[in-house]
C-alpha cells in the first residue's frame, strides 16, 4: 500500500522485503503481482520493504500498486519443452475466450473496450462509441513487428467488409513523417506489450493531432493503453516466447470482430449478414486444433530444409502478410535468411535467387489465388528451385506442383490468415530447435522494445 509520504510498502506472499525493477510485468510475475506504474520523468528510490517516488520537479508523489490480475498455469511450461510451443498450441483457446468474451449467443458482436476515463465502455452497446465509429471515415493502422503484420491483414478487412479507407504505417516511420489526418480519422494503434516506443510516439503523435486512438493490447495496464482514447484487451494471456505466435492470433480475431463492429456502424452489413460472419469465424478454432494436430507433416518438412541458408515466402492477397509473419518467424529464431514477397512481384527482381539449394514456401490455399500462385509455383519448378506448398484440405491436383505439401483446413478466404499461419510458425519453431537455437530468448532480441 502507498503511504501519504509517497512511499509505498510492498507486501503478499511474493512481494515480502523485495522489490524488483523492471520494463514489463511479465519479467517480474512470477515474484510479485503487486505494480506501481511509474510516469514519465518519475525517479524511485526503491529499498527492500520501501519505494519513494519523486515526479520530474522532485516533488513527492503517489503512484498506485496495481494488483495484477494473471493465473500461475500461464507461466509454467506444463509438458512443453518451450514457451514457444505452448503458445502456439494455446492458439484454439485463445480465439475461443476472446469469442466467448465478445459474442453474444446470437452471433451479435460485442467487443468490450475500456475507455480512457477508466469507465469500462462497450462497442457496440455504449451509444457514444458507436456514434463515434458510425463518423469514422478513415483509419490509420499503427505497430511494430508481428503487430505490424496483424494490421496488414486488418486493413484488408476494414476496407473489404466495412468499406473505411484504411492505411497501415510502421511505427518508427509514422511517427517522423508528415500524415495527413481529418477529424474522422480513427487511429488504430496495435500492440502486444502495449510499451513499444515507436508505437508509443505514434499514438502520442495521432493524438497531439486531434485524432481519436483506440488501442489493441495484450497488456492492459500498459503505456499505450493507458494513453488511448479507448483499449481492447487482446486476451491472449501473458505471452513469454519472444517471438509472438498467440499474441498475432488474439490480434487477428479481435481485429476480425471489430471490422464487424464497423460494418454494422457503418451499415455495410445486415444483422444477419454479421451474425453470418461470426458463424464462419466460429469454424476457426477446431480447424487450428486440426492444423496443429499435422505437426508430423511440418516435423518432416522441416528436417528436409532445416538446412537451408536461405527460404523465401511468397503469398497473395490474404497471404502476402502471412508470408511476411512466416519468415519472421523464421529469421527471429533460427537465424536464417528468409525474405518474403507478394507473389506477383517476384518476377520483378527476387526470382533471380531461386536456385537448387534455395526452398520457396508458396502459400496457395484453394482460393481466388490458387491459379496465380500456381504459375508461381511453376516458374519456380522451370529453374529448379525446390517448393514447399502451403494449401487447403480441397485443393486439387496440387501433388503435381510439388511433393512438399502441408495442408490446412479450408474456412473463408479472409479468414485463412488465422490457419495458414499455423503451419509456418510451428516450420520455424521445429527447424530452430533442429539447429539448437535458445527458441524462447533468441539473441539480439527483446520482447518489449522500449527505446527507439
Ligand atoms: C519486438 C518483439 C516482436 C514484436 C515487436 C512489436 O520486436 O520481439 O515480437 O512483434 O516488438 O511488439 P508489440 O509489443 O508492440 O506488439
Amino acid at each position: 500500500t502507498l503511504n501519504t509520504n509517497g512511499s509505498a510498502t510492498f507486501y503478499g506472499p511474493l512481494g515480502e522485503n523485495e522489490a524488483f525493477v523492471a520494463s514489463d510485468p511479465s519479467a517480474v510475475v512470477q515474484n510479485s503481482r503487486r505494480i506501481i506504474y511509474l510516469k514519465d520523468g518519475d525517479l524511485a528510490a526503491i529499498r527492500a520493504s520501501d519505494c519513494r517516488i519523486v515526479n520530474g520537479q522532485g516533488e513527492p508523489v503517489e503512484r498506485p500498486v496495481v494488483a495484477l490480475k494473471t493465473d500461475a498455469a500461464d507461466y509454467s511450461l506444463g509438458d512443453y519443452p518451450h514457451y514457444m510451443l505452448k503458445e502456439i498450441f494455446e492458439q484454439p483457446d485463445v480465439v475461443q475466450r476472446i469469442m466467448t468474451a465478445a459474442v453474444s449467443e446470437d452471433s451479435t458482436v460485442i467487443l468490450r473496450a475500456k475507455r480512457n476515463s477508466n469507465r469500462s465502455g462497450r462497442f457496440g452497446t455504449d451509444p457514444a462509441l458507436d456514434e463515434r465509429l458510425e463518423g469514422v471515415g478513415r483509419i490509420i493502422l499503427i505497430a511494430c513487428g508481428t503487430s505490424w503484420h496483424a494490421a496488414l491483414v486488418a486493413k484488408r478487412w476494414f476496407e473489404e467488409i466495412a468499406g473505411v479507407p484504411t492505411e497501415v504505417d510502421i511505427a518508427s516511420e509514422y511517427r517522423y513523417r508528415n500524415p495527413i489526418l481529418s477529424g474522422d480519422t480513427l487511429c488504430v494503434v496495435i500492440s502486444q506489450s502495449g510499451e513499444t516506443a515507436d508505437t508509443l510516439e505514434g499514438l502520442r503523435r495521432a493524438r497531439a493531432s486531434f485524432v481519436q486512438a483506440l488501442a489493441f493490447v495484450n497488456v492492459e495496464t500498459s503505456t499505450i493503453a493507458r494513453e488511448s482514447d479507448g483499449a481492447i484487451p487482446l486476451l491472449a494471456g501473458p505471452e513469454i516466447g519472444v517471438a509472438s505466435t498467440k499474441a498475432y492470433i488474439a490480434q487477428l480475431t479481435n481485429l476480425f470482430l471489430f471490422s464487424i463492429n464497423l460494418a454494422r456502424a457503418k451499415n455495410r452489413l445486415s444483422i444477419d449478414d454479421a451474425a453470418d460472419w461470426v458463424r464462419c469465424f466460429r469454424d476457426i478454432g477446431p480447424a487450428m486444433t486440426t492444423a496443429l494436430a499435422r505437426r508430423p507433416d511440418v516435423v518432416s518438412i522441416a528436417n528436409r530444409f532445416g538446412g537451408s541458408n536461405n527460404i523465401i515466402f511468397l503469398g497473395r492477397g490474404y497471404q502476402v502478410p502471412t508470408a511476411m509473419e512466416a519468415a519472421l518467424k523464421l529469421k527471429e529464431i533460427s537465424y536464417i535468411h528468409a525474405t518474403a514477397y507478394p507473389a506477383g512481384e517476384f518476377k520483378h527482381g527476387p526470382i533471380a535467387l531461386i536456385d537448387i539449394q534455395t526452398p520457396t514456401v508458396a502459400i496457395i490455399p484453394n482460393d481466388s489465388t490458387f491459379s496465380r500462385m500456381a504459375s508461381n509455383v511453376q516458374e519456380i519448378k522451370a529453374r529448379k528451385g525446390p517448393v514447399i506448398l502451403v494449401t487447403t484440405d480441397s485443393a486439387q491436383d496440387v501433388e503435381d506442383l510439388s511433393p512438399h505439401i502441408i495442408r490446412v483446413p479450408d474456412v473463408a478466404e479472409p479468414l485463412l490468415p488465422l490457419l495458414t499461419i499455423i503451419p509456418l510458425q510451428l516450420f520455424a519453431y521445429e527447424v530452430a530447435v533442429l539447429r539448437d537455437c535458445e527458441v524462447d530468448r533468441p539473441r539480439n532480441l527483446a520482447k518489449s522494445v522500449t527505446v527507439e
